[in-house]
């Protein structure tokens, strides 16, 4: 690794299908250079995103075309997704990736890393505490995806959401369920409140209730036996058979008299919880609508096919994927904003540096000088 001037920080062009984001944006490469950073931009990369090369030429950046030049000289390379395996091979050793790893998803890939001596820092692993709360990558991109779940709502529903006092008659407010209120349910709510539908939400961890509340929903109450639903991070932990039986049941009344249904209902590592039966679908008034975010780790709703629309009994089930690249301008800028503040551990007067004492370089950087670092890697019983 080069130090001062010399440290060149690559941001390459995302190339997995419908992306539209850019890792890093002209306003915050300006700040690199201007620490003394060499700023190298691939061509186009953030072209759409709304941030055309000339932006980055203006901010000091360098306009690259030659990707494979561009992975083999940098000493950090910035990405949202990890780059493809043959892109990946040229970096050099000791050179740093930062991006959306997934290490548990992806065991082959943080394998790949360790043996070519890649500093690899996720995105997704950065700590949920508060000191890192302006670096948490995920938390601004589950915002943009409960904004969007909320917009599709309204826009595939054939009715109004707020209530309407015209001249040819009064509308209802329509009613909107949001399944799962973690990041991009909580918004999910906020935007649908402020659209004018009447909010109503569940959501397995207690905790939750007063968040719900707090923006005017109504938090619906399902009884368990399950005690212990949530992990000390604050994730939800997988609950019981029984569990599972007895939120469908409860939820089947309400999903039947809803509007729209949003569903986010995650757990890390697993496979989404189904929350919504066919049969609860086939219950829904014709003209109502499912937006499942889920649908990328197999959905909430049964019926659920990642990126596309599925309809039954009249009834439409969306399953959209990547949406914080429907926003990609917007994103692009939270994005860059959380990796600059990231960064600001790792680069220190001109170098880099890997300080495994700073709790969220430990749990951000999963490979380092040949070694597996990640506590949640080397936990992970399927390592
Ligand atoms: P997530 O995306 O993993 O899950 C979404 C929601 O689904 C969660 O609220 C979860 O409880 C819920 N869920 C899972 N299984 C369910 C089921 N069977 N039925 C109903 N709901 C179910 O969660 P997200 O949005 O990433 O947030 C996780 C936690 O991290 C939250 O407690 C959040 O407040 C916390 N957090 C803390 C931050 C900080 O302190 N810096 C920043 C961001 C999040």
């Amino acid at each position: 690794m080069r130090t001062g001037a010399l440290v060149i920080i690559a941001i390459s062009k995302e190339v997995v299908k419908g992306e539209k984001r850019v890792s890093i944006t002209p306003d915050i490469a300006e700040k690199f250079v201007k620490s003394g950073y060499s700023v190298w931009v691939e061509q186009g990369a953030g072209d759409l995103a709304g941030y055309p090369d000339e932006l980055y030429s203006t901010s000091g950046a360098i306009l690259i075309q030659d990707r494979k030049k561009l992975f083999s000289e940098c000493d950090l390379l910035l990405g949202i997704h990890t780059p493809p395996k043959e892109d990946l091979l040229f970096l050099k050793k000791g050179a740093a990736l930062f991006c959306f790893l997934w290490p548990l998803q992806h065991p082959g890939t943080v394998d790949l890393l360790k043996n070519q001596g890649i500093t690899a820092v996720s995105m997704d692993a950065v700590p949920r505490i508060s000191r890192a709360q302006s670096m948490d990558a995920l938390s601004s991109m589950s915002n943009i995806s409960g904004y969007k779940a909320a917009l599709i709502g309204a826009m595939e529903l054939d009715r109004y959401l707020p209530m309407m006092m015209t001249a040819a008659g009064t509308i209802r407010p329509a009613k909107v369920l949001v399944l799962g209120a973690g990041v991009a349910g909580l918004q999910a709510i906020a935007t649908a409140k402020r659209l004018g539908a009447v909010v109503e939400s569940y959501d397995v961890r207690p905790a939750v209730k007063e968040q719900v509340e707090s923006l005017g929903a109504t938090f619906i109450d399902i009884p368990i036996d399950d005690t212990d639903t949530e992990t000390k991070g604050g994730y939800a932990k997988e609950v019981s058979e029984e569990t599972k039986k007895k939120q469908v049941e409860v939820l089947h009344s309400h999903v039947q008299k809803s509007d729209v249904v949003i569903t986010t209902a995650l757990i890390p590592g697993k496979k989404a919880p189904v929350l919504i039966t066919k049969t609860m679908v086939g219950d829904m008034k014709p003209g109502s609508v499912v937006v499942d975010i889920a649908a990328e780790q197999g959905g909430n709703c049964e019926l659920t096919k990642a990126g596309e629309t599925v309809f039954h009994n009249g009834v439409k089930v969306v399953g959209p994927v990547n949406l914080p690249s429907t926003v990609a301008q917007h994103a692009s800028q939270m994005y860059a904003k959380n990796m600059h503040t990231l960064l600001s551990l790792y680069l220190k007067e001109g170098s880099f540096v890997v300080n495994v004492s700073d709790q969220i370089v430990h749990e951000s950087t999963i490979t380092h000088a040949g070694e597996l670092l990640s506590p949640l890697v080397k936990k992970d019983p399927s390592s």
